[in-house]
């Protein structure tokens, strides 16, 4: 594992989105998953920024997201669609039938998680996965629990998931209840991983997840120890409760 504390918000976006251009300008066609939240929205932002001024080409790029919620379509404001075209997709010349995103309105959800899964088999596989982290330690919706699914399903979210969430929505009762989500193999299967931790907030389950040399299915991104090629990039906030730095 290795891992990068960098002063503040602005810094550790910089440093995940210099890491991102660098892997696209090796391989212009990299299999990309992505993640929604306040996290990444630096991260996105300074890749745009590399596009405009830098020429960086998402022509060949491929993208998976993580996760969406059930119920909402794409043109919902609130929908992680909505926000992937928001936050990067509009901005940067990516082909968008190369963009896939779970779909919030599926009805045969099996059928179709299945085919989401098949369908990053058939890209080759990820080649780098984006991730945040939920205070309780979730990634994508992978909630702590005492078993975790594999693939890509249907889950509840927790009510902790629900209130941090809620700073996006009207009010708490307004945030979905489920959603779709890679499971845990879906990521564990990305050949590298990126985790992203920024602000105080952070620092609690950051501590948890590495000053304990802990791995379990109740954290889930403490099964990002048994990687074999993760970053972690925090910010010095995220970063204050480690210890034996
Ligand atoms: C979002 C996702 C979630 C978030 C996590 C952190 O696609 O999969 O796991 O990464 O909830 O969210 P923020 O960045 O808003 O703190």
């Amino acid at each position: 594992m290795q891992l990068f504390i960098e002063k503040d918000y602005s810094a550790m976006s910089k440093k995940a989105a210099q890491i991102f251009a660098d892997e696209i300008r090796q391989k212009p066609n990299l299999v990309l998953g992505l993640a929604t939240g306040g996290t990444p929205v630096g991260t996105y932002q300074e890749l745009i920024r590399k596009h405009n001024e830098e020429s960086l080409d998402f022509s060949k790029v491929v993208t998976f997201n993580l996760d969406e919620y059930y119920g909402l379509t794409p043109d919902n404001s609130q929908s992680y669609n909505y926000y992937m075209f928001e936050n990067l997709f509009n901005h940067v010349n990516i082909q968008k039938e190369n963009a896939h995103m779970p779909d919030g309105r599926a009805s045969d959800i099996k059928t179709y998680c299945k085919k989401y899964d098949n369908q990053i088999e058939k890209s080759g596989g990820i080649d780098l996965q984006l991730l945040g982290i939920g205070v309780n330690g979730h990634i994508g919706f992978n909630e702590p629990a005492e078993e975790l699914v594999v693939g890509t399903h249907i889950t509840d979210l927790t009510q902790d998931t629900i209130k941090a969430n809620s700073r996006f929505f009207d009010s708490a009762d307004q945030v979905p209840t489920k959603a779709i989500t890679m499971g845990i193999g879906s990521i564990m299967k990305a050949k590298k991983i990126m985790l992203l931790a920024s602000g105080k907030g952070k620092a609690e389950i950051m501590a948890k997840l590495l000053n304990n040399n802990l791995v379990t299915t109740k954290t889930p991104a403490s099964l990002l120890m048994l990687h074999q090629n993760v970053m972690i990039i925090m910010d010095e906030e995220a970063a204050s409760k480690l210890k034996n730095l």
